[in-house]
């Protein structure tokens, strides 16, 4: 479709298959992650970077400008996890799922959205989990960098909403990558079964709520968190 595509987190995961679904529809997608990520395609631009790294991101957003003179979705998938008790999580754990999680998506927000405000169009897709609405224990500290996404995601969506940029999130449940590769069976399995639909997510059920918000149909819906699975 031609579209200009900022997807963070694209070595593997969500974010990897993600990016060859919109190569394959004909976008152009610019990437990144910490390590080297092997998509080959003529349309698609990987940069090894840190999304917590305000500098680097913003010279990397600033390049893509220059590139290509406009950007037209930012999907901030990039994300880690911690899963254990809070006294068993150290300050620097934290810190790192509050780098990763909030600031990386608080600074490609705010650098993409600079760009997007000028042309009066854009979207801005964020992730949550269903860990937020379901309080989930051993999950403070990841739940808690998801929780604070959705509120940037409707306190961003009313700053901007005049300006026809569209700002909204997806809350996956679980869905098997490494995301979750330590988290024991049973554990995964009590929370499915707290879902209305009582299976693992797929990359598809994620694609499929991303589309619905990047359809041009979609530009009087802003600032909304829509879970899978049925959790509310
Ligand atoms: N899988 C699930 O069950 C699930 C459920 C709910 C929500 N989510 C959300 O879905 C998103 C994608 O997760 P996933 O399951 O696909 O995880 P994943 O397989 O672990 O992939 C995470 C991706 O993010 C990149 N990344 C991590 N930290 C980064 C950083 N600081 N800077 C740049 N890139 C970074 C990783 O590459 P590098 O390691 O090379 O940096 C990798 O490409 C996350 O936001 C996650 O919270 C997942």
């Amino acid at each position: 479709m031609n579209r200009v595509i900022i997807i963070t987190g694209t070595r593997k995961g969500i974010g990897n298959y993600l990016a060859q679904c919109y190569l394959e529809e004909g976008d152009i997608v610019y990437g990144c992650s910490r390590r080297a990520c092997d998509i080959s395609h003529p349309n698609y631009h990987h940069t090894c970077l840190n999304v917590a790294d305000e500098e680097a991101v913003i010279a990397w957003v600033r390049q893509i400008h220059n590139e290509q003179k406009r950007i037209d979705v930012l999907i901030n998938n990039a994300g880690i996890a911690s899963m254990n008790h809070v006294l068993l999580t150290p300050g620097s754990t934290a810190q790192k799922v509050m780098g990763t999680n909030f600031m990386g998506t608080f600074l490609m927000s705010r650098e993409v959205a600079k760009y997007m405000m000028r042309r009066k169009e854009g979207r801005i897709v964020n992730y949550s989990t269903v860990a937020v609405p379901l309080n989930l224990q051993g999950e403070l500290v990841y739940s808690s960098s998801k929780a604070a996404i959705e509120q940037l995601t409707r306190v961003l969506a009313g700053e901007i909403g005049q300006t026809g940029v569209t700002v909204n999130a997806v809350g996956p449940t679980p869905i098997d990558t490494d995301l979750i590769k330590n988290v024991p069976a049973e554990k995964i399995q009590a929370l499915i079964d707290r879902q209305s639909i009582k299976r693992f997510g797929k990359y598809e059920d994620v694609k499929n709520v991303i589309d619905f918000y990047l359809r041009p149909e979609s530009d009087f819906i802003t600032g909304q968190i829509i879970y899978l699975g049925g959790i509310n």
